[in-house]
């Protein structure tokens, strides 16, 4: 099967993002043929310094490998070195209904957030997304639950184009994990850990030891002494069991019944423990990659080299089909 999937390269890759998504990638790149990608275009709807997107690109290219994907088996590249995303883009513009996009909660919410100067891109994001999807001819998209609705829009602008203009594009299947599709924020356990809120909320995948105890130790939890699994009542608590389930690869039972008779403290204390260890050789390939610049262009150059082939086999196909010479 072949698997598509991409993160923003704006701010730091967080723990939600690995639970929610890279984690996912790793284990599919054994049996899959994966492609990842950092969605540069993406980035550029929102305000940001022209000046810092390189580093932040080539952080990302660095966080992929430093987190085991493993570019021996999987494709990673940057989308605007492969020109048929904005093509195929444009192209997907001119199926897909206003309405269709208006509706997507991710606009509604940054459309109130960017008020001042709310620009077509953030509208037009979905559509971006499709044509990422769609153009390698993906059979399953693995993230986090915030990007649901997007995948599902995919799909139905895949199923729109075939009807119109014949049999053209996979119809992508969404891959949400169980648990973990949406690790919620430290600082506040209502909302999800996002990167664009302060860094006490949320746990880079490079944090050092001491920053990690400290968030910890000091996230929001709820009222009460027991360590329970339960959503609506014990948010805070909650996800912080599903943080530590994830991590040590214990069921959320098997970690109730350690802290049975324990409180909070001696929870978070083992939690960053665990947390710590879980994430310490993310840190020391970092490290090691950090130096290798040249290496990891390397990867990406080659990543987009493959990622064309296939992109312009689809593209080719797709022109034809909508009478383009
Ligand atoms: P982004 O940081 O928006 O580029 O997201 C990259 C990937 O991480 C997407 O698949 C998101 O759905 C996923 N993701 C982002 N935040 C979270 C979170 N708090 N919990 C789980 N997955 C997340
Ligand atoms: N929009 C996604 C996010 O913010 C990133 C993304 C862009 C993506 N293109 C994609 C994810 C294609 C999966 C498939 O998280």
């Amino acid at each position: 099967m072949r698997v598509f999937s991409g993160v923003q390269p704006t701010g730091t890759i967080h723990i939600g993002n690995y639970l929610g998504a890279i984690k996912q990638w790793v284990e599919l790149q054994e049996k899959n043929e994966c492609v990842f990608c950092i969605v540069d275009l993406h980035a550029l709807t929102v305000p940001y310094d022209p000046l810092k997107m390189r580093d932040l690109v080539l952080e990302k290219a660095i966080a992929y490998i430093a987190a085991g994907i493993d570019p021996e088996k999987s494709i990673i590249f940057i989308q605007s070195q492969v020109k048929e995303h904005a093509e195929l883009a444009w192209l997907l513009n001119c199926v897909t209904p206003v309405g269709d996009l208006t509706r997507m909660t991710q606009y509604k919410e940054k459309a109130k957030k960017f008020k001042q100067n709310l620009n077509a891109g953030l509208l037009n994001y979905p559509i971006l997304m499709a044509a990422d999807i769609l153009l390698y001819q993906t059979d399953m998209v693995p993230v986090g639950e915030d990007q649901k609705q997007h995948v599902e829009l995919a799909r139905t602008i895949a199923r729109k184009f075939n009807q119109r203009f014949g049999e053209t594009f996979k119809i992508p299947e969404v891959k949400v994990r169980k648990i973990g599709a949406k690790i919620m924020s430290l600082r506040n356990p209502a909302k999800k850990m996002s990167k664009s809120d302060e860094p006490e909320s949320y746990i880079s995948l490079f944090d050092e030891p001491e920053e990690i105890k400290k968030k910890i130790m000091s996230s929001v939890t709820d009222t009460g002494k027991t360590i329970k699994y339960n959503p609506s009542k014990k948010p805070g608590i909650s996800n912080l069991l599903t943080i530590y389930s994830l991590l040590s690869d214990k069921s959320i039972e098997e970690i109730e019944a350690k802290f049975k008779n324990k409180g909070y403290a001696d929870f978070k204390k083992s939690l960053a423990e665990t947390v710590v260890n879980a994430l310490e050789p993310f840190r020391r390939k970092r490290k090691e990659l950090l130096s290798r610049e040249v290496y990891v262009r390397e990867i990406m150059s080659q990543g987009c080299r493959r990622a064309q082939v296939i992109a312009q086999t689809t593209m080719q196909d797709v022109r034809k089909k909508m009478g383009l010479i």
